[in-house]
């Protein structure tokens, strides 16, 4: 494919914000030349000189006065729970049985699948989102329906089907067997297979017997390089009734842990009720914690404690999710400003460079997929989102007064959502445009 390139001021980490030397972590290096070539990203340098040496007539999307960053990651949201988004009044337990569980029978329907995966994929690019782990339903083709869109966007997504086979309405449970025997089946088709990754995903431990578990901590084992995702701790009620179902545990974690599912490129969504032995084993095992603020402030589940979670002599892996339907937005923009609040209220202060790292580089580096994707440099796949810190009259004014580009980027974190987002480009192809007469989606050619 002939080369293609994107030009203007580039957000890049130099170091992990979190480290010693988080003040320098990131730079936005202005008036850059991002070239491609095959979906790869082969220079990032100086437009000016950078253009020099270009083939006449390679085509060139100028973006004065926009920040380049890389797509966002979102660690933990659910496509099936679209159309559930706000369902209010309840606590986690009575949510799930009131709206999700309701809303995810409905995908026994394979139409209901792809339109649903449709609008989800689309939502996601509009929010500048190009990687999430996600959670599917019980039903495999839940699963085909998403990977079949993803695969038409070229997107790099992790996703799975729900393992359930107890506390759950009928409709929507398997079994120890038949689970393993689906997501096996699944690893096949999609694992792999482009750039789609598989997530073994047992729901959470109460909808999960200690069977299934350690099925799933099986087949995880047969499958290196696969992911699994689940919840844990995230609501007082739901950690009381692990604690019924798993006496001979010694915590929520310790039944993952006795199964075999923690480890590098585990992904534990919430966490917000741990331990220091917690924390200290998801260090020890490589483990991910998603820190999904909205969704926790919406479910009134509480606040994570991420400073605690990343302290330095035994620093936790953390990225950041919507987990939609309890979250609150798609934009990852929205989840920073949640993010952002959640740790002023534990009295800690949450810096713009941080937020924007646990979305972007640092979640790339806890999903083990840092030669990949996340960062806008030579030899990753070029998933690139155009900022517009001038999206909304608004933003145009405040942004007027920022003093650096830190302060408009820490501004769009405030004031941003999807229409903040120009364009996203996957594998180096604007498969959203805002500004697009018509449709703002397109396929790769
Ligand atoms: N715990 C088990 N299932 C779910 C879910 O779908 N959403 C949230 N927020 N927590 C869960
Ligand atoms: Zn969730």
């Amino acid at each position: 494919m002939a080369a293609r390139a994107i030009r203007g001021t580039v957000a890049r980490f130099q170091s992990d914000p979190f480290g010693a030397a988080g003040r320098e972590a990131l730079v936005f290096e202005e008036d850059r030349l991002v070239v491609i070539e095959d979906g790869l990203i082969v220079s990032v340098g100086p437009a000016e000189a950078v253009l020099a040496s270009l083939p006449p007539g390679t085509p060139v999307d100028h973006y004065p006065g926009a920040i380049l960053s890389p797509g966002f990651i979102d660690a933990h949201v659910h496509y099936p729970q679209m159309e559930m988004i706000g369902a209010a009044g309840e606590e986690l337990l009575a949510w799930l049985n009131a709206f999700t569980f309701p809303a995810e029978a409905r995908f026994s329907d394979p139409a209901h699948a792809d339109e649903v995966a449709g609008r989800f994929l689309r939502e996601l690019l509009r929010a500048g989102t190009t990687t999430a782990a996600v959670y599917c339903t019980v039903h495999p083709h839940s699963v085909d329906a998403f990977f079949a869109e993803s695969e038409r966007f070229g997107t790099r997504m992790i996703a799975g089907k729900v393992l359930m086979d107890r506390n759950a309405p009928l409709d929507l449970t398997d079994t120890a067997a038949s689970g393993t025997e689906e997501s096996a089946a699944l690893i096949a088709r999609w694992h792999g297979k482009g750039r789609q990754l598989y997530a073994i995903t047992p729901r959470f431990a109460p909808s999960c017997s200690e069977e299934q578990l350690e099925a799933a901590g099986r087949l995880w084992k047969a499958h290196p390089g696969t992911y699994v995702q689940t919840h844990l701790c995230e609501n007082k009620a739901e950690i009381a009734w692990v604690a019924e179902l798993f006496p001979e545990r010694t915590s929520y974690l310790d039944v993952y842990d006795h199964a075999g599912l923690t480890g590098p490129r585990a992904i534990f969504g919430h966490a917000v009720h741990m331990s220091e032995a917690d924390f200290a084993c998801c260090h020890r095992t490589g483990s991910v914690l998603a820190h999904c603020p909205t969704s926790n402030l919406f479910l009134g589940s509480g606040l994570f404690r991420l400073f605690e979670a990343k302290r330095a002599d035994r620093p936790v892996q953390v990225a950041l999710g919507t987990d939609l339907g309890a979250g609150t937005s798609f934009s990852q923009l929205q989840t920073m400003n949640e993010a952002y609040k959640v740790a002023k209220l534990g009295g800690t202060t949450l810096s713009t460079a941080e937020a924007l790292w646990l979305a972007t580089t640092g979640a790339a580096e806890a999903l083990h997929l840092s030669d990949r994707i996340g960062a806008i440099e030579p030899g990753r796949e070029a998933d690139i989102i155009v900022l517009d810190p001038a999206a909304t009259p608004l933003l145009q004014f405040r942004t007027a007064y920022c003093r650096d580009l830190t302060e408009a980027l820490s501004v769009l974190m405030t004031l941003g959502d999807d229409r903040a987002v120009r364009a996203t480009y996957v594998a180096g192809t604007p498969v959203y445009d805002r500004d697009r007469a018509g449709d703002p989606f397109a396929y790769p050619a």
